[in-house]
């Protein structure tokens, strides 16, 4: 495998449809996000890599120090690495930049791609996300468009946290919805909801 190289799930869509890149949470796989990812965009091409940082055997995409708490060299080198395997992915498959979709960690790992390469990205649906970077770098995201859903009694990633990634992002100019629902970490039918919708706004019959 290439460096930038990961284990992934490619499912090709209609050709000139958008495509979804799927990042699990911690603990998860390239498997984890399909079923999701066909209930939201039936049509998109899906582009499901899994992690390569291990944590007591579970996958993730970067390493941290504790919970909530990062190892922000890792992060950097991490989204990178992600960000050149999308590259080459796009190449490969003939898909356009995808969509991120992510869980948990994923999500932590897409905000960083947001942040570090945003040109390989056309836009992010965060599941429980917070800020991955504790001092970024301003970049352009004109007009990207983001949606974040925070469970109200998420106890591990706080609303108020994904509060202040989203005013990150909007402030580099990214469009942005932030929505709170009533569920803690795990994943419920409100996000599919949210997640259908939005997906239907950016990209109307994939
Ligand atoms: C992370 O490590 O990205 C967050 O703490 C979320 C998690 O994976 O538990």
């Amino acid at each position: 495998m290439e460096r930038s190289g990961f284990i992934h799930r490619f499912e090709k869509g209609q050709p000139e449809k958008r495509a979804l890149l799927l990042l699990h949470g911690t603990g998860g796989d390239e498997n984890d996000l399909i079923p999701l990812a066909r209930r939201i965009a039936p049509t998109a091409s899906l582009l499901s890599p899994r992690g390569k940082v291990l944590e007591d055997g579970m996958p993730r995409f970067f390493r941290r120090l504790a919970e909530g708490v990062f190892d922000e060299d890792d992060v950097r080198q991490r989204a990178n690495e992600l960000a050149d395997f999308v590259a080459n992915a796009r190449t490969r498959y003939g898909i356009a930049s995808p969509i991120a979709m992510g869980y948990s960690n994923g999500a932590n790992i897409a905000a960083a791609m947001l942040l570090l390469r945003p040109s390989e990205l056309a836009g992010a649906i965060l599941l429980r996300a917070m800020p991955p970077l504790a001092h970024p770098q301003p970049v352009k995201l004109d007009g990207m468009p983001i949606l974040i859903v925070s469970g109200a009694r998420d106890p591990i990633v706080r609303p108020e946290s994904a509060a202040k990634l989203a005013s990150l992002l909007e402030r580099y100019g990214a469009e942005v919805e932030h929505r709170v629902i009533p569920a803690g970490h795990e994943l419920s039918q409100a996000n599919v909801a949210l997640a259908q919708s939005w997906w239907n706004k950016q990209a109307p019959n994939s």
